[in-house]
């Protein structure tokens, strides 16, 4: 079975990928290579011994996307990554965001619009709920307005597909990620940011090689276990194995609504200081680090409730912080090695 994977290249979509491909689906990758290398389909063909097909495509262009679709007249399934992701970046270039995080989308709709059986699955995030009043986070709770030009592109993209999905064929998943980490156990994919880290762990791991000189910790009075916030970190093959999950069940389809959203994350919260303390004790490195202001933006608490999640998707987290984080180290090593030679 074909499925079209959008920003395949990407973190979370080459991971996706892999368990996409392990799992006997047949996978399309586009992606503009904008935020990644095609280094990482030799690492996807090295780890599954298939090569996906690839198109190196800028999906802002609608025709590019007509095409496309015409070329692979058969594909109903798209998994929609593609996207700019840097919350920071977002608020000093908004219109690159909303241009580039919904023309994308809109232009995935209108090739999916007329198929007979359309599907979509859409990267949300948790973003969309803002500063929750009740943790750990529903998928009833309200979504807030946005914190940033990036957290509403991801609003406006699902109130998109609801208003789609209403009036056409299209059924969709919003998945709506906390926060992934972590690399791929062969180490052959992970994470790659551009520049400065605005994230913790590559910022973490980017301090621990010595690339840079300390980590800011941004914040340690918040009203939480230990003054810093806490987060819901996610394994990045446990998040790419929700996809896998939420795919099937857009293709079985039984109780399926048009459109439903699940939380995806460990559901529970890690704080800063205790990531820094189960990254120095996994990895048997000190961390140098202090405590600075707060974050513009920042919210104090997020996790998820991940029930609804284990129960109609049928899947859960199952693998551990520390796994998460002693796979981020080796990631980072073997890319600071590559670089040298
Ligand atoms: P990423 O930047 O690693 O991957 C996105 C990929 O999309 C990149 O390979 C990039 O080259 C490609 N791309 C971007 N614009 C494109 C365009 N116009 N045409 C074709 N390709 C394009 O990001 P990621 O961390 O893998 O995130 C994937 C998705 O998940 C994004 O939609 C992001 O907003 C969402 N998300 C990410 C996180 C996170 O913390 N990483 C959390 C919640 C949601
Ligand atoms: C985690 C914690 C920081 C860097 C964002 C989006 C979310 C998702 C993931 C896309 C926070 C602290 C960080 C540093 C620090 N992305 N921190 N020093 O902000 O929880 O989530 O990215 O959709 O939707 O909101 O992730 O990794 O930036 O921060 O102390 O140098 O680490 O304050 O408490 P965040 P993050």
């Amino acid at each position: 079975m074909k499925v079209l994977v959008t920003g395949g290249l990407g973190f979370i979509g080459s991971h996706t990928v892999v368990e996409l491909q392990s799992e006997g689906f047949e996978v399309i990758i586009v992606d503009d290579l904008s935020n990644s290398s095609l280094d990482v389909l030799d690492g996807i063909t090295a780890i599954t011994s298939i090569k996906p097909t690839f198109e190196n495509m800028d999906l802002r262009c609608k025709k590019s996307v007509q095409g496309l679709f015409e070329k692979y007249q058969d594909i109903e399934r798209v998994i929609h990554f593609a996207a700019s992701k840097a919350i920071g970046e977002s608020f000093e270039r908004p219109l690159l965001y909303y241009e580039n995080n919904l023309t994308t989308l809109i232009h995935i709709l209108q090739g999916l619009e007329n198929k007979k059986n359309p599907q979509l699955i859409f990267s949300s995030s948790c973003t969309v709920y803002g500063q929750a009043k009740e943790i750990p986070i529903t998928e009833v709770a309200p979504i807030q307005s946005a914190l940033s030009p990036y957290g509403n592109t991801k609003q406006i993209g699902e109130e998109i597909i609801a208003d789609t999905a209403q009036v056409t064929n299209i059924s969709a998943v919003l998945l709506r990620y906390f926060n992934p980490i972590g690399a791929h156990e062969s180490c052959l994919i992970g994470e790659l940011p551009l520049g400065v880290p605005q994230n913790l762990i590559p910022f973490i791991t980017q301090t621990a090689i010595g690339l840079r000189d300390e980590l800011a910790v941004f914040g340690d009075d918040y009203d939480t276990v230990d003054g810093t916030c806490v987060r819901d970190y996610i394994h990045v093959v446990d998040l790419a194995k929700a996809h896998v999950a939420a795919l099937k069940r857009l293709i079985n389809k039984e109780n399926l609504s048009k459109i439903e959203d699940f939380n995806i994350g460990m559901g529970t919260g890690t704080s800063v200081l205790e990531i820094i303390e189960s990254f120095e004790r996994v990895n048997s490195i000190k961390l140098p680090y202090k405590i600075v202001n707060r974050r513009r933006g920042d919210i104090a608490v997020a996790y998820a409730d991940t029930k609804k999640a284990n129960d109609v998707l049928g899947w859960k987290a199952t693998k551990t912080l520390d796994e998460a984080l002693s796979s981020a180290w080796r990631w980072q090593q073997l890319v600071s090695e590559k670089a040298k030679i």
